[in-house]
Order: C-alpha cells, then structure tokens, then sequence
C-alpha cells in the first residue's frame, strides 16, 4: 500500500516523500529580484524540515509580470548565480526544489510592473484599480519565449523543475478564463482558444528544457468567480497538457477577486473545513487518471492527507501556510508526532512579506515558548 513517506517520482525527478511545499512568496528578493543571504537562510530552514519538494516562490519571467516587492525574479541571465546558491542551499539541506515561473498579467500595479498591467483583454481584475492594456500578437508570443527562457535558466541553476504558474487569476488563468478573456482572435472566444496560449507557453517551455526535464503546472480547476473558469476549461487544458508530456498538476482554485473562496481560505480548523479543493481534485482525476496530481488547499491533519494520497486521488499533497509556521512539519509527523498542522489559517502571515521583513507567522510569534519535552 501507498504511504505519505515513501519515495517516489516526478517524472524523472525521485523525491524522498509525497509531501510537497506550495509555492509561497517571501517578500525576500532585492528590488531587481536577485536572491541574497535572507532567502539561503528561508530556504535552508525549509528544506532540513523533511518535505521531499519544494516549489519556489513565483519567481516573475518578465519586468512587466511582477505583482510584489520581494519577489525573486528569473528575467535575466544575471539572476542565474543567486539562484544556483538557493538551490545549493536547498539540496545540501537534503530536499528537492522546482521553480514556479510566473507572469502576473493584469494582477499588478504600474508601481511594481514599471508601466501599465498587461492582459488578454482590457478586463479590470478583480481586487485592482488598474484596467490593462490588450496584449497585441507579437506581445503574447514574446511571453510565452520569456516563460521558455525563464524555464532554461530554471534548468542551468541546477532546479529540479519548474512549475508554470496556471493558477489563482494570474496571466495563464486569465487566457483561460471566459470573463477575463474576451479576445476576438485565436486566443478568444472557444475554449479551444482560450486555452491555446497555456498550451504554446508550455510547448515552449518543454522545447526549451527538454523531454526529461519535469514540468509541471498549477491549476486553478475552479476560479470562483462569475463567469470565469470552471471545471470545464481546466479539464480541456489539463487533457491537452497531459497528452503533451506534462509531468504534474497541481490543483488549486481562487483569485484575489473571489472573496472567502480564494486560493488561501481563512480559519480552517475543523477537518470539515480542510482540503477544500478535493471536489475539483475529484474532477481532475477522472479526467487525466494516469497523471500525477498533486492536492494544496487547507491540509493540516495527517490522516487527512494520508486518506487523500494512500486511496491514490492525490500523488502528492501540498502545504503551505502550514510549513510558514513549521518548517519542520514534515519531520515532525515522520517522527510520529501526528498532532494536525498548528497553523491556524489566519492570513497574518502576509503581513510581515508586505513590509519587506519576509513572509513569517505571526501567531507563533504571539504564542508561548512550549515547555521542555
Ligand atoms: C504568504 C503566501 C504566499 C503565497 N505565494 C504563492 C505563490 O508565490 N505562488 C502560488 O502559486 N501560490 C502562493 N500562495 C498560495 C499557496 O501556495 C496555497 O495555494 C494556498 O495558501 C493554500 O494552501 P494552504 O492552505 O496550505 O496555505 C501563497 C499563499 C500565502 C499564504
């Protein structure tokens, strides 16, 4: 039978358990998005906690795809020697490390992206005050080259892989909406279309990687939002990348826009409340039964995800706000101490990357030493 903590693969990629570290954004990177000693010391931490893979924060594959202060970037040949150190740091701490590679569309501010937000349609996204500009042709072909690029650094810096961001209303996911994009063109209308450009940006990254290279994608399977994204569109496009080599998904779901029913939901604490996407997990595996998935969304309790990954409707399940609070969360269920996730699904935790001292949990800052075992 299946367990949680037992070897397996991505692809060619060998991991030594089934639990994976979500993307998370660390609010660490200098203003040009190079990595320094504050992002070693993250990631150090995070990987000696036991979790087989991490996915990096979304690093950005383009100036005018940036969303936050502090996020690393993966634009540029100079980037490549920091984040060779992070990865380094990462594999001498005994885990493994992927790179999300992100373009963040119409989901910044002319501040952060250095001109107006880009988009498939001058559609305003939800939660922003700025209405962005239509990417033309030439524009959306030079994105997907930037993803390519972008996964080929990935690659060089010695990642283990790189997962495109498809997630939680970014560039990708605005393609593929319905109510974000409203292009009359071949990326518009059909869902053929609209789901085209998630498909040439990851032709081009596989083309730029090669066949071995495991590439992976976040998906939102549901956005949650009127008119927008369903199980439908997310089916289509995870057919169509399955049929192409892709080597996992990972199911998400939410925007900024979609209220209580965003990627990170708040106050998860009864099992009730936990693994909130499982019904758009459930959806997936029917659809693309021979691939890899991979489950995020409110897990904090072992036998929870134990359930999930061992009855084989995950491969992998994915944490993160959990591990902000307890890096060594992993190691610390290896050990047997089954207790469920302390995180309390707080959101506080964002707090800390928005003022530039790194992401952090502030309730365990709050909390009482615990007493000597
Ligand atoms: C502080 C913070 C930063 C995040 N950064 C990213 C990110 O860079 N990329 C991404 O795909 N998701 C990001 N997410 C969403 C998480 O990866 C995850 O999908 C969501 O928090 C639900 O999982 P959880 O309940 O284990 O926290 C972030 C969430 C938080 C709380």
């Amino acid at each position: 039978m299946r367990t949680l903590f037992e070897p397996t693969t991505i692809g060619r990629l060998r991991v030594k358990n089934r639990l994976v570290r979500s993307a998370t954004w660390e609010g660490l990177a200098e203003p040009d998005g190079s990595s320094g000693d504050r992002l070693l010391t993250f990631y150090r931490r995070l990987a000696a906690g036991g979790v087989g893979l991490i996915i990096s924060s979304y690093m950005y594959v383009a100036r005018e795809g940036k969303q936050h202060a502090g996020q690393i970037g993966i634009y540029g040949d100079h980037l490549v020697p920091g984040l060779r150190q992070l990865v380094s740091a990462v594999h001498g701490a005994g885990s493994r490390i992927a790179a999300q590679i992100v373009h963040c569309g119409g989901q910044t501010t002319r501040d952060v992206a250095g001109q107006r937000p880009v988009a498939p349609s001058a559609v305003m996204s939800p939660g922003y005050t700025e209405l962005p500009r239509a990417l033309g042709l030439e524009e959306i072909a030079a994105i997907a080259e930037a993803f390519a690029a972008a996964a080929a650094r990935a690659q060089a810096a010695g990642f283990d892989g790189v997962q495109l961001h498809g997630a939680h209303g970014y560039l990708l996911a605005q393609f593929l909406s319905p109510s974000r994009n409203r292009r009359a063109d071949r990326y518009g209308g059909s869902l053929e279309n609209r789901a085209r450009f998630g498909i040439e940006v990851y032709e081009a990254v596989r083309a730029a990687v090669g066949k071995d290279f495991p590439v992976m994608i976040k998906l939102n399977v549901h956005d949650f939002l009127e008119g927008s994204t369903t199980e439908k569109d997310a089916i289509h496009l995870a057919r169509a990348l399955a049929g192409r080599g892709i080597d996992a998904i990972e199911v998400s779901g939410g925007t900024p826009g979609s209220g209580k029913l965003g990627a990170a939901r708040p106050n998860i604490l009864t099992r009730a409340d936990e693994a909130y996407f499982r019904p758009q997990l459930e959806a997936l595996r029917d659809a693309v039964p021979d691939l890899p998935l991979m489950l995020v969304g409110g897990l904090r309790s072992l036998d929870v995800i134990e359930e999930i990954v061992t009855s084989g409707l995950a491969d992998h399940a994915s944490l993160c706000r959990p591990l902000i609070r307890e890096p060594d969360l992993p190691a610390r269920w290896q050990r047997g101490d089954r207790r469920k996730a302390d995180c309390i699904s707080c959101l506080g935790c964002f707090g800390p990357a928005r003022r530039g001292e790194g992401v952090r949990c502030v309730e365990r800052d709050r909390a009482p030493a615990a007493p000597p075992a």
